[in-house]
């Protein structure tokens, strides 16, 4: 392991007024993305489509400073014969990858996931690096229950998936690749902002906890954590200031400042949301650690539109604001 390359590009990852692009949808989850504009789910529109963003300028010279691939993608090749990597490293870009296998079923727990994928990484982390990957990535699902269902999480689920994120993040180090750490609270659901916030400062806790005992150099590492919001359904939904505070005080709490950043997931929010919620914790508190978007969804599903399966030009004009949109905001110099 050398913690000089692994820091060197957590900094890279965290360039001001840049930030992540999360590209890296399962081909299930990619379907489900491409249904809603009746495009066909094949590896070659697989491949337009994602051509397409990686060769829009200036989003991906200006804005973007890693790319999360999918195992599929990191192999690919644009229309041309160019790799699909050399696009994201000609625009100055880190390439990364998604190394999960998805979250299933925590058996004994209805209601609750796992993510899987331990088996067979350290090979897999050697062959992404040869082809490019200098970070990668893997999500663990917590989902909030219901009023009536307040055993939701369970500390079973949260230490099973922390302790499964410590041990990718060690095999990641090794490997000289940076992890990020997703510990997703799912914002679907009727519960309040304070219920969120308990459950992600709980979840968070207990990961540094967990990164610690298995030997993780923080230094070497990004969180990609959720806000802290109202769920999706609950009827009071705090505001973008609040959600603001109450995302920084619950993150001062539980991620020690030697982490060298912090790239948030959109996890369903408006684009517009996720802009100004990520501008609103980057202009009005003083931070231990550098802050910024790794969005799928809010920097995507306006250029999805606007492409429609065809349509490059409208799909980069879309990328393009989306991508300024959300740079101008890790900076905190976003209005709407
Ligand atoms: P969203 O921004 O759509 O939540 O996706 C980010 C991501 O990579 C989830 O793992």
């Amino acid at each position: 392991m050398d913690i000089d390359q692994l820091y060197e590009t957590a900094l890279r990852m965290m360039a001001p007024g840049k930030g992540i692009l999360a590209a890296d949808e399962s081909t299930g989850t990619i379907g489900k993305r491409f249904k809603s504009i009746n495009i066909e789910n094949t590896e070659d529109n697989r491949r337009d489509w994602r051509e397409m963003l990686f060769r829009t300028e200036p989003a991906m010279s200006d804005h973007v400073s890693g790319v999360i691939l999918y195992d599929e993608t990191i192999r690919q090749l644009a229309k041309d014969g160019t790799a699909l990597v050399k696009l994201i490293e000609d625009a100055g870009a880190v390439p990364g990858i998604k190394v999960d296998a998805g979250a299933k079923d925590l058996a004994g727990s209805p209601g609750e996931m796992i993510t899987e994928g331990l088996d067979g990484l350290r090979g897999r982390l050697a062959e992404y690096y040869k082809l490019g990957a200098r970070f990668a990535k893997w999500r663990a699902v917590i989902n909030i229950g219901g009023e009536d269902d307040d055993l939701i999480p369970s500390p079973y689920c949260i230490n099973t998936n922390v302790h499964a994120l410590a041990r990718y993040a060690a095999l990641c180090q090794e490997a000289n690749i940076v992890p990020i750490v997703e510990p997703e609270v799912i914002m679907d659901g009727s519960h309040d902002i304070e219920r969120c916030y308990e459950v992600t400062e709980f979840t968070l806790k207990r990961l540094y906890e967990e990164l610690f005992e298995q030997g993780i150099m923080l230094e070497g590492t990004i969180l990609k954590p959720n806000m802290v919001i109202s769920g999706s359904t609950c009827p009071e939904q705090a505001s973008r200031d609040e959600v603001a505070e109450m995302t920084i005080q619950c993150l001062k709490n539980a991620v020690p400042a030697a982490v060298p950043g912090i790239a948030f997931l959109s996890g369903g929010q408006s684009d517009e949301d996720a802009t100004a919620h990520l501008n609103a914790m980057t202009s009005g508190f003083d931070l231990p650690w550098p802050m910024t978007f790794s969005y799928g969804r809010a920097l995507q599903g306006a250029p999805l539109k606007a492409w429609g399966g065809t349509d490059v030009e409208a799909g980069q004009k879309a990328f393009n604001h989306r991508a300024r949109m959300n740079g101008l905001a890790a900076l905190g110099e976003w209005s709407p």
